[in-house]
């Protein structure tokens, strides 16, 4: 199937999700956003406010710093896709809870299935324990690629953290710029 049709049908059988306990104060499903065939998708860990006022994934502040990221990259938002673990916003922002990621996970691995990323990056801790299938701290994490079913998983900083601590972009911009080595080495510029 075409992947933005198969997104629009996955998005569909997410329905009014009550699967977990994220549901009762959400204002929206923040399903995902951006090109359906890319070649490069981000997934960080869950809305945060801004997110779930406006159901688009990565747009208040962590979102404008991940935007510049991609730019930096040589793409535009529109042109890779951008999700989240969890897709209901946590309360007060705290940390995804297993239960919530056992009941969501199935969600990004579909969107993964349908996107087909050749490279993914995982922005921070869940993402990048999640994708990786390890519990190594980010710190150790990080600029070390792995793979997810085969596809292969840059483990970088959450740009929530960087925003807390700058001193850590260097380290960022080091592990997308191997990102984009890789790109260049499979032909995709
Ligand atoms: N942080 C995330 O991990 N995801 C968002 O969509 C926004 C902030």
């Amino acid at each position: 199937m075409h992947s933005g049709r198969g997104l629009t049908a996955l998005r569909a059988e997410i329905g009014d999700c009550q699967r977990c306990k994220l549901a009762k104060g959400r204002m929206h499903i923040v399903f995902g956003t951006g090109n359906p065939e890319a070649n490069l998708m981000f997934v960080g860990e869950a809305p945060g406010a801004d997110e779930d006022a406006q159901g688009e994934p990565f747009v208040g502040a962590a979102g404008q710093l991940l935007t510049k990221m991609i730019q930096a990259m040589g793409y535009q938002r529109q042109d890779v896709y951008i999700c989240n673990i969890l897709k209901c916003r946590p309360p007060q922002n705290r940390n995804p809870e297993p239960d919530e990621i056992a009941a969501c996970e199935q969600f990004l691995r579909k969107q993964i299935a349908i996107v087909q990323p050749r490279v993914i990056v995982a922005l921070g801790k869940f993402a990048a324990q999640f994708l990786c299938g390890e519990t190594t701290p980010i710190t150790r994490l990080r600029g070390n690629l792995r793979t997810f079913h085969e596809i292969p998983v840059m483990p970088t900083y959450h740009p929530a953290f960087l925003l807390r601590d700058a001193s850590r972009k260097g380290e960022a911009w080091a592990d997308l710029k191997q990102v984009m080595a890789l790109l260049g080495h499979m032909g995709l510029r």
